[in-house]
């Protein structure tokens, strides 16, 4: 059977982009037209995910109500004639089912994935990070890919790396790949956030991942790490040292990932859907010209 459930993981506090976040989830900030959490969705159901569970906490009912139907909406856009409008709420009638839990307590990513056990059992998983976006407009069969090489290469984890500059190997899990690097690496170890020193490569984690359920195994044994949390690279990084077959596929140019997290990233992911407008990146291209 193939891989069609993704764990979304949308419980971080967001602190970083506080005061944005304060009452609103930052996976809901707007990017271009729609809210980050958004283009995930349609990015996870492109790539044959029809089951979506969502790991979320406190102040993030706005993300199940983004995704309800809302007869209302549509009855009032139907009344009135503004077919143009409706045309916008076609995302809530996808071919998906959502499922939501929460994280009682903030523990880390790794325990947000492990609060999806009971649900996903014993079939391998997606897991992508719901502040994240992968291509313009979420333009990318990434989660495709890693599905048929999690299948093909009869692998047990499968993680999605983008290269960054040296100097922001603190924010990311970064890879040790074993032997040459192409679109593809075996995955030798994956350290959480090390030094810009210790860092065995450049290439980063890019929040999307295919996993077999012995992970949450390793979940279970992973003691708290950076930041005092429960890591998801740590429990990957036990199954590898287990002998567990991992594999990199590095994203190319025109699906790399933006990143919601921080403002800096943040800024340039808008400007950039913001110019990519089918009816507004012309004029704003214009704009910003004159501006710079
Ligand atoms: C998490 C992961 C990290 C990964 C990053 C971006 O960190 O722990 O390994 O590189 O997401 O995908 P966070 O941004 O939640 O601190």
């Amino acid at each position: 059977m193939s891989i069609d459930i993704a764990v979304v993981p949308v419980a971080g506090l967001g602190t970083r982009l506080l005061p944005a976040t304060k009452s609103q989830p930052k996976e809901m900030l707007p990017v271009g037209r729609k809210p980050v959490v958004q283009y995930v969705v349609e990015e996870l159901t492109q790539s044959g995910i029809n089951r979506l569970l969502f790991i979320t906490g406190a102040s993030k009912t706005s993300i199940e109500n983004h995704f309800d139907t809302d007869e209302r909406l549509i009855h009032h856009l139907r009344e009135s004639g503004r077919e143009e409008e409706l045309q916008q709420l076609d995302f809530e009638r996808r071919d998906v089912e959502y499922f939501y839990t929460r994280q009682r307590r903030q523990l880390g990513l790794g325990h947000a994935v492990l609060c999806s056990k009971s649900l996903v059992g014993s079939q391998p998983f997606v897991v992508a990070l719901g502040d994240s976006i992968i291509g313009i407009n979420a333009k990318s069969d990434i989660v495709q890919r890693m599905t048929e090489e999690f299948e093909s290469s009869k692998a047990d984890i499968v993680v999605a790396f983008e290269e960054v500059p040296k100097a922001d190997v603190v924010r990311y899990g970064i890879a040790k790949p074993r032997g040459d690097v192409g679109t593809r690496f075996e995955l030798e170890d994956l350290i959480e956030k090390p030094s810009v020193e210790e860092a065995p490569s450049t290439y980063a984690v890019a929040s999307r991942y295919v996993l077999s359920p012995a992970i949450f195994e390793a979940l279970e044994e992973t003691e708290p790490g950076k930041g005092g949390e429960i890591q998801l690279t740590d429990a990957i990084r036990i199954l590898l040292k287990r002998g567990a077959k991992g594999v990199g596929m590095v994203l190319p140019p025109d699906e790399r990932r933006f990143d919601i997290g921080n403002y800096g990233s943040y800024f340039r992911a808008f400007a950039d859907f913001a110019l990519a407008d089918p009816d507004y990146g012309d004029q704003l291209r214009d704009y910003l010209r004159g501006v710079l």
